[in-house]
């Protein structure tokens, strides 16, 4: 048991030790950027184009001892358009101004469309410093890089999972050891918010698992889930 937790402990400063750098929170304390956390769902839309990473159908394990509780993601970058919803923002500042912007109106995915607060702060890569990508949402571009088209989601009653909108990112494959072998050759990562929870909410792949719903069967570092809404 020691043992086990030795190691687990290991996969998650490993997986820190990727994305360290002067003065950038590790993904064991992202609590000064995800200032809004938790963020609800919603659809207040807005559109972007640039460069991003999507987690639609990510695999993730927890990083042990994080705050808020992170997992790591499995995602891929794209450039071009990308969609986001502005309550599920996890910088406060950012979703504040988001919400003014873009409530009660399309100018969000139309006049504005490139041009609000998130989509600047996404492309000039100051949303959080040090991360150079933004996890956003692209219905198409999983399935098409992937060759393996949408697969159906699922309503999960309780479990544990991600959500990994606007979470911060990196290039390059995830560093945990915990991983399947074998996985998808995912270029970018994800530092995302997981939840456990009793209540029935959607996993984006319906053929993966809910996850438990008790949180002390999620071992940290070791424990495989998935990306939700
Ligand atoms: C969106 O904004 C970014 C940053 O200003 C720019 O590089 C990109 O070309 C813009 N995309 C479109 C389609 O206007
Ligand atoms: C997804 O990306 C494709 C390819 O770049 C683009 O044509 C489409 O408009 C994007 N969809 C959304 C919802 O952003
Ligand atoms: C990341 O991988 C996907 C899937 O193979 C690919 O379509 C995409 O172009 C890659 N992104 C970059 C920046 O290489
Ligand atoms: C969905 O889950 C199934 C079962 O694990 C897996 O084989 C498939 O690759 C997944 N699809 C995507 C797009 O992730």
């Amino acid at each position: 048991m020691p043992g086990a937790f030795l190691s687990s402990l290991l996969v998650g400063l490993l997986a820190v030790g990727a994305a360290a750098q002067e003065g950038v929170p590790t993904p064991l304390n992202l609590s000064p950027y995800y200032t809004a956390y938790p963020a609800p769902i919603s659809f207040i839309l807005y559109l972007d184009s640039g460069e991003f990473a999507l987690c639609a159908y990510a695999t993730c394990v927890t990083i042990p001892g994080s705050n808020p509780p992170v997992a790591e993601c499995g995602c891929y970058s794209f450039t071009g358009p990308n969609l986001g919803s502005a309550t599920g923002i996890l910088n406060k500042q950012i979703k504040d101004t988001m919400l003014s912007t873009c409530f009660g109106s399309a100018r969000c995915t139309t006049l504005l469309s490139n041009k609000t607060e998130f989509c600047r702060r996404m492309n000039d890569r100051t949303m959080y410093p040090g991360y150079e990508l933004v996890s956003t949402y692209n219905t198409t571009d999983w399935a098409v890089a992937t060759g393996q088209g949408n697969p159906e989601p699922r309503v999960c009653q309780g479990g544990t999972a991600t959500n990994c909108f606007a979470a911060a990112c990196r290039r390059g494959t995830p560093t945990s050891r915990a991983l399947p072998p074998g996985s998808p050759a995912f270029n970018s990562t994800c530092y995302c918010p997981y939840f456990t929870t009793s209540r029935p909410f959607i996993m984006a792949n319906g053929s993966f698992p809910c996850g438990p719903t008790d949180p002390a069967q999620v071992v940290p570092g070791k424990t495989l889930i998935y990306n939700g809404a």
